[in-house]
């Protein structure tokens, strides 16, 4: 038998789990590691095509809700480590059908750990399931404060209730079978390979195609913004040195009101496209607020900074600058991903 490190990481056709995927392989050359995706709407093998040939890197189409393939797979990979990013990740879309985020999210997360525990539970040594969550379990901040580790949940999309259960039941099974776990809870990322239906892509996209730029409600809500990049590190930190049973926040330091982050990435595509100052600006339409929607989410990431030494090393600057720049130099990939059924989606969300 092999004594090789071998990590199945879900969800590593994603946004995020792309940048971890890349990062990994990059950083251990000696691990065998194993991209399991679905390839849902939102995962694309386009973002991993510069490492797709690594010797360290194997792909698996597979589907976290199907708990015998989940059984087959990890009697086949027999992986060391899970680093489960697989999730429906979009709050819009779980407001429109919260089923599918039951699904996924929590039954696919059961899954895995069936599949772990069935593996490894004689002799745990040396294995880790690793889940990534979100800050939106925490619920909603009012004026000041910041979410810690020890906020309780109070999740208000079904989204983040879908996430918040997968959380309960990872530490459930930490309890009961003594499956050894870390969880990390994270600000809202940015940064390339971004499906463009959240904020950030999807405002470049119009800007792009002039289209409307739609501003949920006043645009008075708050949210705490991280390059994907530095959360990608903190991953392989947290897989690497976080403690079992821990819970780790991540976060940006790096507050905005949506309106206020708007208008400085319209000046930064003014800029970029070599458009006169406020042409983007004039796209702003203010529409129906989304419902629940939650006022304000920050945190207070001291805790890893503390144990672990991590901190955010890209500015909100040069993270959005270098985000802009990746979608203008990535318009073949932007279309891929906006023809066919996106259109349909952006349709029944905003309107034609
Ligand atoms: P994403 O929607 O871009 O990617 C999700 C990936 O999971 C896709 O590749 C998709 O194909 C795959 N997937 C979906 N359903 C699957 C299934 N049933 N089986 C296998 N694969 C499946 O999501 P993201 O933004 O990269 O988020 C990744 C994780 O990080 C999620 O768990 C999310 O809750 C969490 N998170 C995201 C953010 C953020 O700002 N994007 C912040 C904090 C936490
Ligand atoms: O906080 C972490 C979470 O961040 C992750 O867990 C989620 O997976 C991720 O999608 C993100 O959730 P948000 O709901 O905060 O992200 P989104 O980009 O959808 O929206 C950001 C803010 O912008 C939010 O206040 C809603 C607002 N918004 C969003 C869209 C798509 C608009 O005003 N107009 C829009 O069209």
């Amino acid at each position: 038998m092999s004594n090789q490190t071998t990590i199945l990481i879900t969800g590593g056709a994603g946004f995020i789990g792309s940048h971890v995927v890349r990062q990994m392989v990059a950083n251990y050359p000696d691990y065998k590691i194993i991209n399991l995706d679905a390839l849902t709407y939102a995962g694309n093998l386009e973002n991993l095509r510069d490492i797709e040939d690594s010797d360290n890197y194997l792909f698996e189409k597979g589907d976290i809700t199907d708990s015998a393939q989940m059984e087959r797979l990890f009697n086949q990979y027999r992986p060391d480590g899970v680093i489960h990013l697989a999730a429906e990740s979009h709050v819009d879309r779980s407001i429109e059908n919260p089923n599918a985020f039951v699904e996924t999210n929590v039954m696919g997360t059961i899954n895995l750990l069936n599949a772990f525990r069935a593996l490894w539970q004689d002799n745990w040594e040396g294995k880790r399931f690793y889940h990534i969550s979100t800050d939106e379990v925490y619920g909603t901040l009012g004026e000041t404060g910041l979410f810690t580790e020890t906020t309780a949940y109070d999740p208000n999309s079904p989204y983040s209730a879908s996430k918040a259960a997968s959380d309960h039941f990872v530490r459930a099974y930490g309890e009961t079978y003594g499956l050894p776990y870390v969880i990390t809870n994270c600000s809202n990322n940015y940064g390339p390979n971004q499906f463009p239906e959240k904020l950030i892509p999807l405002f470049i996209n119009n800007i792009i195609e002039r289209r409307p730029l739609p501003v949920y409600g006043d645009g008075n809500y708050t949210r705490d913004w991280l390059y994907v990049i530095d959360h990608a590190v903190a991953i392989d930190l947290v897989y690497h040195q976080g403690k079992n049973g821990e819970t780790y926040n991540i976060g940006g330091f790096n507050e905005w009101k949506n309106i206020d982050l708007v208008k400085i990435l319209c000046k930064q595509m003014d800029l970029a496209l070599s458009r006169s100052e406020g042409d983007s600006e004039s796209l702003i339409t203010f529409v129906k607020d989304r419902p629940g929607h939650d006022k304000r989410y920050a945190i207070d990431a001291s805790k890893i900074n503390r144990e672990l030494g991590w901190k955010p090393s890209v500015t909100f600057e040069e993270g959005l600058a270098r985000t802009i720049d990746w979608y203008l130099n990535n318009d073949e990939w932007l279309k891929n991903v906006t023809s066919g059924a996106y259109q349909s989606y952006y349709d029944a969300m905003y309107g034609k």
